[in-house]
């Protein structure tokens, strides 16, 4: 049975595709937030913590100890906003997958938290107007590349965020795409994305260059880059030949998790993702 649902969902994923390219898009990214579940599954673990070792440390520095108002915008199973909630700021999750938002309320409740509100939101919709200067720290990780239109949700993310406020983006670098594709030897899309600043299947893929570009299209200020998994992946992923972190004893781990953090400026291209800070 389950077989044959996964055939069914194939075969109309590619006959609608070409026709409703952008709603069967957001179907697929649904689908995976459903079945894939980032609070739980180790690897994700292992790269939440070094996002947080990133947002603590850049916290610290622009807003010593004080308590935030934060919107996690496509915030999955709540993988960064439980803990930012647990450390007793005020977070607001929002992302358009329902089975994702039903999770994050489940982790939530069981922490007995009553400083986090999750809420199932398109970001590619606009906000309304009254959420101008709202928040003191926006995240945004491993979303924008899969968003219809990352200008138009990048300029309301900057809308809500307060003057002095603090944005973290993670983007996806082309370079991560280019080695996926040559090591599935699939130079057709490999070619494509030269050109190009989508994959063939429209994914927002952006060089170094472009990432700066943006921020710097929006007026940010102290900006940052940090590699999210410099040296390691999760299966499919061109580094997980090196090593997945899953895999390692704990004390590999720690120090896999030690080197990844000091280099992870020096080498920020390198990553799974690109964790940018930058101030308004
Ligand atoms: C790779 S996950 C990252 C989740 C979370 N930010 C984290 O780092 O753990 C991407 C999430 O973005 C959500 N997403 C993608 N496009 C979205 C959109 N247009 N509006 C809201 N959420 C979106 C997906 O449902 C998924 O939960």
């Amino acid at each position: 049975m389950a077989k044959l649902i996964w055939f069914f969902k194939r075969v109309s994923y590619r006959t609608l595709a070409p026709l409703f390219p952008e709603t069967i898009s957001k179907w697929r990214i649904q689908e995976v937030a459903k079945n894939y579940n980032m609070y739980t599954e180790e690897n994700e673990e292992y790269y939440a913590k070094l996002y947080f070792h990133i947002i603590k440390t850049k916290f610290q520095q622009v807003f010593g100890n004080k308590k935030l108002k934060i919107l996690d915008a496509g915030c999955g199973q709540g993988r960064l906003s439980i803990p930012l909630a647990i450390m007793g700021h005020t977070v607001e999750g929002i992302d358009f997958s329902p089975d994702a938002i039903k999770l994050a309320k489940k982790y939530a409740a069981e922490k007995n938290l009553n400083n986090i509100y999750f809420d199932i939101k398109d970001i590619d919709e606009p906000f309304n107007d009254d959420m101008s200067e709202r928040y003191d720290c926006i995240l945004c990780t491993e979303v924008i590349y899969m968003v219809k239109d990352y200008n138009k949700v990048l300029s309301e993310l900057y809308r809500m965020l307060k003057t002095n406020g603090l944005m973290f983006i993670a983007f996806r670098e082309k370079y991560f795409y280019l080695l996926y594709y040559i090591k599935n030897k699939r130079f057709k899309d490999a070619k494509f994305i030269l050109s190009n600043s989508k994959t063939m299947s429209g994914l927002n893929v952006h060089t170094h260059k472009e990432i700066l570009e943006i921020l710097f299209h929006f007026r940010l200020k102290d900006i940052e880059f940090h590699g999210i998994g410099i040296c390691s992946g999760i299966e499919g992923d061109p580094l997980s030949s090196i090593v997945e972190p899953k895999n390692l004893t704990s004390d590999e781990q720690k120090i896999l998790f030690e080197i990844e953090t000091s280099l992870s400026k020096e080498y920020s291209k390198a990553g799974r993702y690109i964790l940018t800070s930058a101030v308004k």
